[in-house]
């Protein structure tokens, strides 16, 4: 697995890797098509790469296979503080269960260290996702609708 800093050029693994956080328990809620047209989706992504943004991309055999990314999103679904970034998660189907969004998760965390003390995310309880943050390190904080807040000290 090679894991690389996110640049300009994926902004359509991205857009796709955002589209499986949405439709995570398996509903297709979102195509890229409406995830685009949905400001409190696209808000993740939208004008992607901005100046804080930052982000990793792990490839397998040189086919993307997933991908973490993470901004300051004031009032997203996982905000805590203006000086938290955000992280969105996505691992290609067809890739999973191989660590490739653990490897990711811990590339972030290193990516986010020299700017930033901590990380934040939102993920619903029900989500698997949720078992592997906190293996990473993430703490409950609250909970926003039917989410929960997640927060890792860097
Ligand atoms: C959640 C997701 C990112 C996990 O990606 P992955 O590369 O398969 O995860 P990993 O292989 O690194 O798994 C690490 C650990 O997380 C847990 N885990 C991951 N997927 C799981 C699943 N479907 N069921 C149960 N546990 C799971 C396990 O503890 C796993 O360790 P193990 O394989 O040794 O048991 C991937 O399933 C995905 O993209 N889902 C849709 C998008 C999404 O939900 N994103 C997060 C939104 S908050």
């Amino acid at each position: 697995m090679l894991l690389r800093p996110a640049t300009a050029g994926d902004l359509d693994l991205l857009s796709a890797m955002l589209v499986e956080a949405c439709n995570w328990d398996g509903n297709p809620w979102f195509t890229v098509e409406t995830a685009r047209s949905d400001d409190k989706v696209w808000r993740y992504l939208a004008g992607w790469p901005r100046t804080d943004d930052f982000g990793v991309v792990a490839e397998i055999d040189g086919v993307p296979a997933g991908a973490s990314w993470a901004r300051l999103v004031p009032g997203g679904y996982g905000y805590v503080a203006d000086d938290v970034p955000e992280l969105t998660l996505g691992v290609a189907a067809a890739f999973r269960r191989r660590g490739v969004a653990r490897a990711l998760l811990g590339a972030l965390a290193e990516a986010a260290r020299p700017s930033y003390r901590r990380l934040s995310l939102s993920v619903d309880p029900q989500n698997p996702a949720a078992d592997l943050y906190r293996a990473a390190g993430f703490v409950k904080v609250g909970v926003s609708g039917t989410s929960d807040t997640m927060v890792l000290d860097l």
